[in-house]
């Protein structure tokens, strides 16, 4: 079978690296960056450690608004499909790549396997979850990291070709773990800081970022705070942070975005992690590290449930109070699955 797939955000790197590996063994794969993120640090370096295969196309689309990226990815996607003719189209997630590559592919009937389907906020104001939907209902074959993401697209008459699989960014964490163990001494010392004696924060989420009372909010509140905090910054915060004139206090480390070995090091030695990514609240519960969520709702409720994960927005008195107060649950059920989520994907795709 030949694939064509979309990847063009960090995240997405990451949860090819889970796939790509398996599907290259019995298949050919057309890989797409579309160029969304360009930077080293935000790209390169992702491909680089997780010996994800060079793209056979990059787009390199850039930044834009969310009409001018989408349409310069719709237009690259669509001649690379034109031109390869593939049996599938591979998408992940819910960036304005899963968009585009949606769209493209539909429009030329090529049936579209979405990977990390049926995720929702239910909140539209999220740029995010106008691609799931989209890119959901023009799928042909939807592949789930939860029960939670199954029943959501049965509550929007989804039930044809969906399937349960566990999470992708399990099996590259559990691939990942050994590898970053023996550099993990080194890589906490280089930080100037102790395991486990240390906060990690990222906020890079539109709704955090572009409204300069909630990012003050936020980064005021690390400032606020009695302990050293670990801020890998990034490219749309720092903009947005230099437009507030953020000042870190002593306590607060701002550094350039992490590699994926780094942050799984760094994360999991954090006594707690605050953020906004989706991303790294499934890797502090996997970790068993516990996490504050500095947005209103979650897509990942499993960890919200269990008592791993607490909602604080960006209201610092709940920041504060979550991060000083937070009860350490007894267990710890297994969530998204059990490592081998890529593989599923890969017979699924060419059972269907
Ligand atoms: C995108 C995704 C988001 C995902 C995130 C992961 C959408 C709508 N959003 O958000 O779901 O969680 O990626 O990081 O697709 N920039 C750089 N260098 C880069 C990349 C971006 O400087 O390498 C700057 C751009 O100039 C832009 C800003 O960062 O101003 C935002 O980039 P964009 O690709 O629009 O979305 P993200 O915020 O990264």
């Amino acid at each position: 079978m030949k694939i064509v797939t979309i990847v063009g955000a960090r995240p997405q790197f990451i949860k090819a690296a889970g796939v790509s590996r398996e599907l290259r063994t019995h298949h050919r794969e057309v890989l797409v960056h579309t160029g969304q993120h360009y930077d080293y640090a935000m790209s390169g370096v992702f491909f680089e450690g997780l010996n994800l295969p060079a793209p056979e196309v990059n787009l390199e689309v850039g930044s834009g608004t969310h009409g001018t990226q989408t349409s310069a990815m719709l237009q690259g996607i669509e001649k690379v499909l034109i031109e390869e003719r593939p049996d599938r189209v591979l998408i992940y997630g819910d960036t304005n790549s899963t968009l585009a590559g949606a769209i493209a592919a539909a429009k030329l009937h090529i049936p579209i396997v979405h990977i990390e389907s049926g995720m929702r906020s239910f909140n539209r104001r999220m740029p995010e979850e106008i691609n799931r939907v989209i890119a959901d209902h023009l799928s042909n074959l939807l592949l789930c990291p939860s029960r939670t993401a199954v029943k959501n697209l049965a509550a929007e008459g989804i039930s044809k070709n969906v399937y349960l699989v566990g999470d992708v960014m399990h099996d590259v964490l559990q691939w990942a773990l050994g590898r970053a163990k023996p550099l993990a001494a080194e890589t906490i010392s280089r930080f100037n800081l102790n395991p486990n004696g240390y906060l990690l924060a990222t906020v890079h989420r539109s709704e955090n970022t572009d409204n300069p009372e909630q990012l003050t909010g936020i980064v005021e509140t690390l400032n606020n705070l009695d302990e050293p905090v670990l801020f890998p910054v990034h490219p749309r915060a720092r903009k947005h942070l230099d437009r507030i004139n953020y000042r870190p206090a002593a306590n607060v480390r701002m550094v350039e975005p992490l590699s994926y070995f780094e942050m799984v090091i760094m994360a999991g030695d954090a006594r707690m992690i605050l953020t906004d990514s989706g991303g790294l609240q499934k890797e502090a519960y996997w970790m068993e590290v516990p996490c504050v969520t500095l947005r209103e709702e979650t897509e990942w409720v499993e960890t919200v449930d269990t008592g791993w994960n607490r909602l604080t927005g960006s209201d610092p008195e709940k920041i504060v109070n979550a991060v000083r107060n937070f009860q350490r649950p007894e267990s710890h059920p297994v969530l998204y699955g059990n490592g081998h989520a890529g593989r599923q994907c890969v017979e699924l795709i060419e059972q269907n």
